[in-house]
């Protein structure tokens, strides 16, 4: 296999749909060890643990609150003790809320900054002495998952658009600043995906034809084109890519 991830100890954020399983699943077919997080909706976890139990993958479920500081680090102790480190950080998670400008309040706005923004800045940060344990022989990684609306806006959405680009901005501050100690940090940018967080929009009338006009691709991008990305960036072949942010969006924002 040219992309081997055999033996990589990766923890991916709000890793139970969507986007994030697929990551998972890409990742644990790939050879990595998967610790797979999730809010709070256990019928997911359950039946993704189910999926990867079955072909004998090695994972751990582990539901905590991203933007609860406590209950990260109890999620990254639990790692800790199971693996002794971590070689791949995958900050997936977040929400996207509809908010027009005048009708959203502090609370909508602190909600989507928290949850897509804060909490990755907690993760890091409990999750860096993990990332700087010595093992030589693997990788070490941090991969957002920001959004074409971080890049290009996104009209009613100035929250959701204002938490990835500073996703973004956090990703190549910290790609300078973790290089010397051997991790590179990245981030994926997706466009439209068909996923529970965009199912009800599209599905809305003229909203789809609407969107695909917009992307040269005329489609609608899937999880695992935004997983096989990740699956890139997180190989040992990417060791050089630094500070990049890969658009998986059919040509919709270049
Ligand atoms: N879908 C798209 O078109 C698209 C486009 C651009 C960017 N993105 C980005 O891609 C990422 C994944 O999107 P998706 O479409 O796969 O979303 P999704 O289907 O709605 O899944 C979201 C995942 O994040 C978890 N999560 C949400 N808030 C959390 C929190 N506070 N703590 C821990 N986990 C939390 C959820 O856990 P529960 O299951 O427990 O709720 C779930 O596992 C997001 O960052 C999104 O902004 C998506």
């Amino acid at each position: 296999m040219i992309l081997d991830l055999t033996g990589i100890r990766a923890l991916v954020t709000g890793g139970t749909r969507g986007i994030g399983k697929a990551i998972t699943q890409m990742l644990a077919a790939g050879g990595a060890r998967v610790a797979v997080n999730y809010k709070s909706k256990s019928g997911p976890a359950d039946e993704l643990s189910r999926l990867l139990g079955e072909r004998h993958f090695e994972h751990m479920m582990l539901r905590a609150d991203l933007t609860q500081e406590r209950a990260v680090g109890t999620m990254v102790k639990r790692i800790d003790e199971s693996w002794g480190g971590l070689d791949l950080l995958v900050v997936n998670h977040g929400i996207w809320e509809r908010g027009a400008i005048g009708e959203m309040n502090l609370a909508d706005w602190k909600d989507t900054i928290n949850t897509n923004l804060t909490a990755p800045f907690i993760v890091i940060n409990e999750t860096l002495r993990l990332l700087f344990e010595e093992k030589p022989s693997a990788p070490k990684r941090i991969i957002f998952i920001a959004s074409s609306a971080g890049i290009r806006g996104e009209a009613e959405h100035a929250h959701y658009a204002a938490s990835k680009g500073g996703l973004i901005a956090m990703m190549k501050s910290l790609a300078v600043e973790l290089a010397p100690q051997g991790v590179t940090v990245n981030a994926v940018a997706p466009g439209w995906i068909e996923t529970e967080m965009t199912g009800d929009y599209l599905d809305t009338e003229g909203n789809r034809e609407k969107i695909l006009g917009r992307i040269p691709l005329r489609r609608i991008g899937t999880p695992e084109e935004v997983a096989a990305a990740v699956l890139f960036l997180a190989s040992r072949q990417a060791g050089f890519i630094n500070g990049h942010v890969l658009r998986v969006n059919g040509g919709e924002t270049i």
